[in-house]
């Protein structure tokens, strides 16, 4: 067995240096690429170069050598890469390079190279590098993909912007020891966030306060997200909002928030439960709103985790009015909300061509919302979507109809969807409340109303992912929603 290597990682300037590429292929492109983008002078070599590399020479982005490998094109080289997939070719080339002290690597040929080329994620001046000593680079590739995802898109920007004001900070702070505690203040500050949205430009003036802050030791305040946590199904985040989980100091949430969700925030987050559970006490809106400003007046980047879409039904528009009234700086995270998540995993539309044109969400909670303009709500070609209208589903359906509506419209409705205990059942409007009685459908649900309905081909699915499978045996797998394909308990 190959002993295993520690690699010293690092980063190397190759500008206007030498480097020489041997092969004509995929992989010799790659690299040759990646040589160019470092500002490297490629040279290549090969008998039958493919287009991209052929590209690359028409631009003049290296020097293309159409003809076989020879022992002097090593000399003068900074670097060298055997990419030509001819293991006669590769291991000459790697025995010269060797020979003439020269850094060599050859492509999936470990015992080759005495470099390896890790997985990179590139983001302007900041980049990272991944490497598994050559043993597993799909492993590399997987963790490059992950850390792409977690990364903001503009991290590169906030890494020129630290780039461009290091002078300043030199000068207003001479202590090393200031402007470290400067820059990591920074980077956890609202300032950079504005600089990672790219909404915004960070004047001269707000830099100077913030060093004035840490001079004096005064707390920088901190700021809220109120952020979507999508309808159950935790790969149902955004980008955004995972993005907020884990760099949240404080996570307040309410009960439409799975642990599957909690478990995606960084582990040492405070968290702080304002939702109903039984037994419990409901924290008001008030008392929300208190919890939401102290953790933030104590500095804190606090997540305030909503289910589905904060701005739907979610009262995060109180949330956003009462913090910016109170100076407090607010970032609006949007989430999949409960009807969009619901459509998805059943196959219901909510809109669909020559069925319904319009689709309107409407609460049925409380006695007041449920006072709304029932004819137009129940005109044809248009989806209605009914949140938390469990309890107030009887008297629903009979103002439609009362309205209009024919009873024997389709309806839906969804417990607990995109999540492993989803169930789903179908009828008509005229039998609405018997449906949601008879299948004991409690909250979370979702009733949907409308011709859109028949376009989902599932009839019923009572609860988890195995009893879905059983009662829809003639169902094609296509047709079963991505979340509920693994049998045998859930994810
Ligand atoms: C207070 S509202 C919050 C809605 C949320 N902001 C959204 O955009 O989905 C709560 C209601 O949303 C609906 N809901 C939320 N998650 C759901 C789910 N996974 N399945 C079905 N309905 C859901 C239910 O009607 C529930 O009573």
């Amino acid at each position: 067995m190959r002993r295993s290597v520690k690699y010293f990682p690092m980063f190397v300037d190759l500008v206007d240096r030498p480097c020489l590429v041997v092969g004509g292929g995929n992989a010799a492109a790659a690299k040759a690429r990646r040589l160019v983008e470092s500002g490297a002078r490629v040279i290549l070599i090969s008998e039958s170069p493919n287009e991209e590399l052929c590209l690359l020479a028409d631009r003049g982005a290296l020097t293309m050598k159409r003809r076989a490998f020879k022992k002097i094109d090593i000399k003068g080289m900074s670097l060298v890469i055997g990419a030509s997939g001819v293991l006669k070719v590769d291991s000459e080339v790697s025995k010269i390079a060797r020979a003439s002290g020269i850094p060599v690597n050859v492509v999936d040929k470990i015992p080759l190279s005495n470099f390896l080329v890790p997985a990179i994620v590139d983001r302007g001046p900041l980049q990272i590098g991944i490497n598994s000593g050559g043993v597993a680079p799909s492993l590399s590739s997987k963790i490059r993909d992950q850390i792409e995802t977690i990364l903001p898109a503009r991290i590169g920007s906030l890494a020129e912007f630290a780039r461009d004001h290091r002078p300043t900070i030199k000068q207003l702070l001479p202590d090393i020891s200031a402007r470290r505690v400067f820059w990591r203040k920074f980077f956890d500050s609202a300032l950079a966030q504005r600089v990672l949205a790219g909404i915004d430009s960070v004047t001269g003036k707000e830099i100077t306060e913030l060093v004035q802050e840490i001079v004096t030791d005064e707390r920088t305040c901190g700021e809220v997200a109120i952020v979507g946590a999508g309808p159950g199904d935790p790969d149902l985040l955004t980008i955004r909002a995972l993005q907020k989980l884990q760099a949240a100091d404080v996570i307040v949430y309410d009960r439409l928030v799975a642990p599957a969700i909690l478990d995606r925030a960084r582990r040492d987050a405070k968290r702080i439960f304002v939702g109903k559970a039984s037994g419990r006490h409901i924290c008001a809106q008030d008392e929300i709103n208190q919890i939401l400003l102290e953790e933030a007046r104590r500095g804190h980047h606090v997540v305030r985790l909503k289910g589905g879409d904060p701005f739907i039904f979610g009262r995060g528009g109180e949330e956003r009015s009462f913090l910016l009234s109170h100076g407090i700086t607010v970032e609006v995270v949007p989430g999949i909300t409960a009807a969009l998540g619901c459509g998805a995993v059943t196959g219901i539309p909510m809109t669909h061509r020559d069925v319904a044109q319009a689709v309107t969400f409407i609460t049925g909670h409380g006695e007041e919302e449920v006072d709304l303009d029932w004819r137009s709500l129940a005109s044809i070609q248009h989806t209605l979507v009914i949140y938390m209208g469990v309890s107030s589903a009887g008297t629903i359906a009979a103002r439609l109809i009362a309205n209009g509506m024919n009873s024997g419209t389709p309806v839906a409705v969804i417990e607990n969807g995109t999540t492993p205990n989803q169930k789903l059942v179908k009828g008509q409007l005229g039998d609405l409340a018997a449906l949601i009685k008879s299948n004991e459908i409690v909250a979370p649900a979702l009733i949907v109303i409308g011709q859109v309905v028949e376009q989902s081909n599932l009839q019923m699915i009572v609860a988890g992912p195995e009893a879905y499978l059983k009662n829809n045996s003639g169902v094609h797998q296509d047709n079963i929603p991505l979340s509920l394909k693994v049998s045998g308990g859930g994810r």
